[in-house]
This record gives C-alpha cells, structure tokens and sequence, in this order.
C-alpha cells in the first residue's frame, strides 16, 4: 500500500489522521476500483437478501453499491476517515439500505449476520489483531459469520501488515468455526495466490475475552502452557506488543482465577465489552 508508516494506530485519533491523510493525498494504492472477484462471488452467493450486513474500514465500500444492486436491504459501512465518509454520505444518499458511519470500528456496537472484510485487517498494526477477533465476536449475532480476503504473504513494511494461513489458524481457533479457509481462486492478477479467502463463522457457545496486560515477567510460551493446561480454557492470543492477552474459555474466567494460575508472572485487567 505504501511507504508510509502508521506507527501509533491504537490510538484513535493519531489513527483518523493516518488514514484521514492518505485520502487527502489521494494515496490509496489499495482501492481496487470495484469488488473484489472473490467477495463479489461470496455476496452473489448469500440467499438471505435481508441478512444485517457489516463492512468495516470500508473505503469506497464497492461492496455496498454492489449488495444493493443485488437486492440487499440492510448494510452498514463503517470507517475512521472523516473525508472518505462525507464523500460515502453523498454518494449513498438515496440509498436507504446503506448507513454510513463515520467511526473506529472498535467502538462500534451492533449485530450483525455477515461482516465482510477486505484490507481492513491488513491494514491494522498487528498488535490489535486479538482485539479484532474479539470485537468481532461481539457483533457477530449468533451463527453470524465474518468473510473476505487475508493476505498469506509477507510485507516488508506496513500498512499493509504481514500475514499468514497458520497465523489465522491460531488467532481464531475455538471463537470460529472454520467454513472456508484456502487461496483464493479468482483474485486480482497483482494479488493472485497472495491471498486467502474465508468465511470463519461465530462459536456461541464460548466467551472471548481481552484482557490488557500489565506486567509480564516471563515468555509468551510459558504463559500460553500454563493457561491451556488449565480446565475450560480453549484459546489464547497474546498481541506481538505483549500489552494485550485474548482467552477463549469454555465458562467465564474471572480476573482472579487467571492470576492464581500465573501467580506473579502476569497481571492483567480486564477490558469491558462495548
Ligand atoms: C487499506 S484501506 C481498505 C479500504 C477498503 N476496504 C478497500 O479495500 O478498498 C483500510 C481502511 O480502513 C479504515 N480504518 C483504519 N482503521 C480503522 C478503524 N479503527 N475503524 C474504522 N475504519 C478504519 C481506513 O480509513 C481505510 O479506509
């Protein structure tokens, strides 16, 4: 996407600028122009024309216009770029099956059937990519599923962010059920077999939690041990920043029971829900 480095993008407003700037400088190296071929054969493929749809960091939001010409009633697009959505809010005007938010979709709240992702992942730092599984979840409904493109491939600087199959693998294992998840069969020639695409759909019946970090003495893999051994723990992602921890468990996991299990080499809060 670019040369240019989005450094502190855990925070909202440094982030806003970030992306607010590369609309402004008309550097958009990702905007493809169109759908995507993988995510225009997943929409033609979705029965439901009345599902509540969701499409995050949604830049020009092609997908949008393209669900609405297939006869999707309920979309929603969101993204941090004050000029991209004022541009969005003109555009979709007359088009009462599409809202348009103007926000950071962290702090979204919702329900939504389907999320579709395209670059908005990539585009994160790595370090929020547990917080993005678990804010999916959150506005998935249930059964709700979350589909597009992950690269499976690595980039020297980012946005866009290096990513890779056995990464998702891990990150989503036990909060998702895997319905797809192979290289994508008809990408753009530039991103051809750089990519995957998937359609992962919500677990009910566990809690995802995120708690953040605040003192860490020993290494990610003791930590990881120790929490899997324990009984109803299913998952965990601990964030490359080490400032982030997300727990997948089978029953809710207290603040208390977590420290008892990593007696003083971790000590976490936890971080509420929207
Ligand atoms: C690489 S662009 C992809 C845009 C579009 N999905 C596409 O493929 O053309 C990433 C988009 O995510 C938006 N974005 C970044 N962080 C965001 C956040 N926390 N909440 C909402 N949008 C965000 C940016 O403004 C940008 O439009």
């Amino acid at each position: 996407m670019s040369d240019l480095q989005n450094t502190n993008t855990t925070d909202t407003s440094s982030n806003s600028n970030f992306w607010e700037n590369r609309y402004q400088a008309n550097a958009t190296g990702w905007d493809l122009g169109k759908v995507s071929p993988p995510l225009k054969s997943f929409i033609d493929s979705i029965a439901n024309k009345d599902a509540v749809i969701l499409i995050p960091g949604c830049g020009n939001a092609y997908e949008a216009e393209y669900l609405v010409q297939q006869g999707f009633t309920n979309i929603t697009v969101i993204d941090i770029a004050p000029s991209l959505v004022e541009v969005l809010q003109k555009k979709f005007v007359h088009q009462d099956q599409i809202t348009v938010l103007l926000g950071d979709f962290f702090e979204h709240v919702g329900s939504y059937d389907i999320i579709l992702e395209q670059t908005f992942f990539c585009a994160l730092p790595p370090e929020m990519r547990p917080r993005y599984v678990w804010k999916m979840h959150q506005l998935l409904a249930p059964n709700g599923s979350i589909a597009g493109l992950l690269f499976n491939r690595s980039f020297e600087n980012g946005p866009p962010f290096s990513g890779s199959k056995s990464e998702y693998e891990q990150l989503f294992a036990k909060s998702f059920t895997f319905k797809t998840l192979e290289v994508a069969k008809n990408s753009i020639s530039n991103r051809a077999n750089t990519e995957l695409f998937f359609e992962f759909q919500k677990v009910n019946a566990v809690q995802v939690n995120l708690f953040s970090i605040d003192s860490v003495t020993t290494s990610v893999k003791i930590i990881a041990e120790k929490l899997l051994a324990a009984d109803g723990i299913e998952n965990i992602s601990i964030n490359t920043k080490k400032s982030e921890i997300l727990i997948v468990s089978a029953n809710a996991v207290s603040e208390g029971k977590l420290q008892d299990l990593l007696s003083n080499e971790l000590k976490l809060s936890l971080i509420q829900k929207s």
